[in-house]
């Protein structure tokens, strides 16, 4: 029997945890344990197994092996089975899962009773609606419960989740990478309403990738590291590069070394730009701004604000309602893609495996993409296949795509070395072109691990000291402040602003984020 940890006492125990998949081990003999008003992070990279591990204990997910032990409602340590996420409720264990489950035209005092066992009658809404009121109001969780959930914004609806939680009187909460979907004032709100949980005496389980985060919010922090726990400490004892090193294995560095130089001439100018989704409604409002050589325009905003149709607005893949767009001084409104292509524009899209490469075709096929139609590459209607197989493993080589080779299908490679594969191709198409390039990279390292997205980031600063223009879309505020020079808030569609990336602070940059206008 593994002794206990000093301190609270102990609200969940998990003794030898394995979870295997088919071909994958998700989860190798873990043993975590949780006090009762404690905030524990669990962190660790994609794949790490974080989730995996948390879906056994929530019971969505069988162990292969090892046991659950529990001590709620009032009841010892004690082995459990659980079954269901209904059988782990019923036990006092609930999560907020990355995607939430509510339903959009019923009120949010509807959705808080919906499934709760015992309610075999037609529910009080009154009753509930003040129950709901007084636990928001006690744990920080404001939201009116006669809403409707299509009226809320994504930050209430999480509040929603955890009052579901809370109602079904949850001592032990899980919540699954919480703030990747919060700007960074209501991520704040949310530590506070953490602390608040706990120290009313439940036990919370936060789940994050970001090292800010877990050490600002919590009391410890166990690392995962390839499905298994390799190290529990006291977050008072922890600092970024021990927690770092813990998560990858290796020394990480985080100062990207943006070297000062000047930007040179305008390579993109936007006029008043506008553009709709694709439902056909405003995305894009009256936006204008401009790019130079030899620097990163970061854009920032809370996801679906009009960054992802900006970003097909540049690339000349979708048409505008309103504006102008010039490059190196030219109109280019309203010409192809291919015209845009031809004039340096080259695309990271978000997309990666649905616009930025062909996943069932062989890497090669992939890399040449954009560059069959001409020399060396193709003589007269014959594709060249030596020259393609150079082109091919001098990318590899230069961007360290790790692939068995230059013939396997785009989709077996990991998110890393694909995204490494378009850069390496986009990369090169820009040169080529003959004219200052535009690289144009919407979230180039979203859902990558710490090695790959130091090789993006680094790949992206390298073409901005050759000159490239380059516009980075991002939802990671530290990323944008430290590689870009300037930041663009978008907000709704609209920008709220331009700030100086060294001036700026996270907490200004949130609030345009949050629709205010902030003029430097
Ligand atoms: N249902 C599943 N079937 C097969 N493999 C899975 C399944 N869920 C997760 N995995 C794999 O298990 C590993 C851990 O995944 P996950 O727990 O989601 O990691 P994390 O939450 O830390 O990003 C990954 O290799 C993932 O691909
Ligand atoms: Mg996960």
């Amino acid at each position: 029997m593994t002794p206990e940890p000093e301190g609270g006492e102990v609200a969940v125990a998990i003794r030898g945890l394995t979870k295997r998949f088919p071909g994958v081990l998700a989860n190798e003999n873990v043993d975590l344990t949780v006090r009762r008003g404690e905030i524990h992070a669990l962190l660790g990279e994609n794949g790490a197994g974080k989730s995996t591990l948390m879906s056994c204990l929530v019971g969505l997910y069988r162990p292969t092996e090892g046991h659950i032990e529990l001590a709620t409602g009032g009841e010892p340590l004690h082995q459990v089975d659980i079954h269901s996420p209904r059988d782990a409720i019923r036990l006092g264990i609930g999560m907020v899962y990355q995607h939430f489950k509510l339903v959009a035209n019923q009120t949010v005092a509807e959705n808080v009773i919906l499934g709760v066992e015992g309610v075999g009658f037609v529910p009080n809404m009154k009753k509930v609606e003040a129950e709901v009121a007084e636990l928001g109001e006690r744990f920080g969780l404001k939201v009116d419960p006669t809403a409707e959930i299509w009226q809320l914004s994504v930050g209430l609806l999480q509040r929603v989740e955890i009052l579901k939680l809370l109602y079904r009187g949850a001592e032990i909460l899980i919540l699954d990478e919480p703030t990747a979907v919060l700007t960074p004032q209501e991520s704040a709100e949310l530590g506070v309403t953490l602390r608040h949980l706990a120290n009313d005496g439940r036990a919370v389980i936060f789940i994050s990738h970001k090292l800010d985060e877990v050490l600002a919010f919590s009391d410890r922090v166990t690392v995962l590291r390839a499905g298994r726990n390799v190290a529990t400490i006291d977050t008072k004892d922890a600092d970024k590069a021990g927690l770092a090193k813990l998560m990858v294995g290796r020394e990480v560095l985080f100062d990207s070394d943006r070297e000062d130089h000047d930007p040179g001439a305008v390579v993109l100018s936007c006029d008043n730009v506008s553009a709709n989704d694709s439902r056909g409604l405003p995305a894009v409002a009256a936006v204008s701004f401009e790019v130079r050589s030899g620097e990163i325009l970061g854009v920032a905003g809370v996801a679906g604000n009009g960054q992802f149709e900006l970003a097909e607005c540049i690339t000349g893949l979708r048409s505008l309602t309103a504006g102008r767009i010039s490059l190196h001084g030219d109109d280019v409104t309203g010409i192809s893609p291919r015209g845009f292509i031809r004039r340096g524009v080259s695309h990271v899209p978000a997309d990666r495996l649905g616009m930025g490469l062909a996943g069932g075709l062989p890497l090669t096929d992939n890399f040449i993409m954009k560059r069959y139609k001409s020399a060396p590459i193709s003589k007269g209607r014959f594709l060249r296949k030596r020259a393609i197989t150079t082109l091919s493993d001098e990318y590899i080589k230069k961007f360290a795509v790790s692939t068995p080779s230059s013939a396997t299908p785009a989709r077996n490679l990991s998110g890393g070395n694909q995204q490494k594969a378009i850069l390496a191709r986009e990369i090169d198409a820009g040169a080529k072109s003959g004219l200052t390039p535009l690289i144009v990279a919407a979230y180039p390292t979203r859902g990558l691990d710490v090695g790959a997205i130091e090789a993006v980031r680094e790949a992206l600063l390298a073409e901005r000291l050759r000159g490239a223009a380059i516009i980075l879309i991002s939802e990671d505020l530290d990323e944008l402040l430290v590689l870009s020079d300037r930041v663009m808030v978008l907000h709704s569609g609209e920008n709220m602003g331009v700030v100086d990336a060294v001036q700026a602070t996270k907490e200004r940059v949130g609030l345009m984020m949050a629709g205010e206008s902030v003029t430097q």
